[in-house]
């Protein structure tokens, strides 16, 4: 009896190992096939939604498809979701904050627009993240470069006026004059929905029946550039460094390939020096300069 006791103790015994060694076995297996479940797990889904997307269903049903198909799905509303969030969270577009206690500078750009070299301007001050004052002959806006007025107003510069067709005004009778600054102001209106607030007579050519003929401010420049002359880089950025000074404004022509690689030495140069580079009107208002119809101005220096 006792031989038969120990028997049945090591069939049990084996029986026990050999339960054991499933149990271990599965579960084993079963850890180690987690991978394997989610693979199919994800292969199901892929099947469940092949079959949700009956034209791309047969494309499915092979396992090599429901791969990519599962990855298409699920990807394109990830890049949805990814723009949509790139345009909430994107900072709309500023130019640097203005410190009235530190050097400035206004950067103007007279004769435009021009539909070829403009857009080249904007993409400096654009970069830059400073904005500058054009003054627009009026007959030279047209719907080819409405565009290229409303980015200026966009990119926080001032849109001025240089009058309708560049006519020295101190030769023009006072209706004459007055012709010449309201067709300007209504073909920027016309363009980009306002009004220019400042004038730079043509040739920075004033007297007495233009002060009272024109209406508003009048701008015009401590430092010339001589970019129409010259249209020499080099020289241009001679000029800026040889003339500069807190609170000068700068005549340059945004209508010459030459000014616009200028400006691409200008710009920073003047950015290393200091200088906060600033529109016409902010420039007064920093320096606490009212500006009055029929006055010129041509810099404003630190009080
Ligand atoms: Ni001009």
């Amino acid at each position: 009896m006792t031989g038969k006791t120990v028997k049945l103790a090591i069939i049990l015994a084996v029986a026990a190992a050999i339960i054991l060694a499933i149990i271990l076995a599965v579960s084993g297996r079963s850890e180690g096939d987690t991978g394997d479940t989610t693979q199919n797990t994800t292969a199901e889904e892929g099947t469940e939604i092949s079959q949700n997307q009956p034209p791309e269903a047969s494309d499915g049903q092979t396992p090599e498809g429901s791969g990519p198909l599962n990855t298409d799905i699920n990807t394109e509303p990830e890049t949805e979701t990814g723009t949509e969030t790139e345009t909430e969270t994107e900072e709309p577009y500023t130019t640097n904050e203005i410190d009235p206690s530190k050097p400035m500078a206004a950067l103007t750009f007279d004769d435009g627009p021009s539909a070829a070299t403009t857009p080249l301007i904007l993409d400096l001050l654009e970069q830059y993240h400073i904005s500058a004052s054009f003054f627009l002959i009026g007959r030279n806006i047209g719907e080819d470069n409405y565009e290229v007025i409303q980015r200026m107003v966009n990119l926080g510069c001032e849109v001025n006026s240089h009058t309708w067709s560049h006519k020295d005004l101190t030769k023009l009778t006072v209706e004459e004059i007055q012709a010449e600054i309201n067709k300007a102001s209504d073909a920027i209106y016309a363009a980009a929905g306002i009004r220019p607030a400042l004038v730079r007579p043509p040739y920075g050519s004033i007297n007495d029946t233009v002060r009272s003929a024109v209406g508003v401010p009048m701008i015009r420049w401590s430092v010339d550039t001589m970019d129409w002359s010259s249209k020499d880089p080099e020289a241009i950025l001679e000029e800026v460094q040889n003339n500069a000074f807190d609170g000068c404004i700068i005549l340059m022509h945004d209508i010459y390939d030459t000014t616009v690689e200028a400006s691409k030495q200008v710009i920073p140069w003047l950015l290393e020096q200091g200088y906060q580079l600033v529109t016409v009107s902010q420039l007064m208002e920093a320096r606490g300069v009212p500006l009055e119809p029929g006055n010129d101005y041509r810099y404003a220096k630190p009080q």
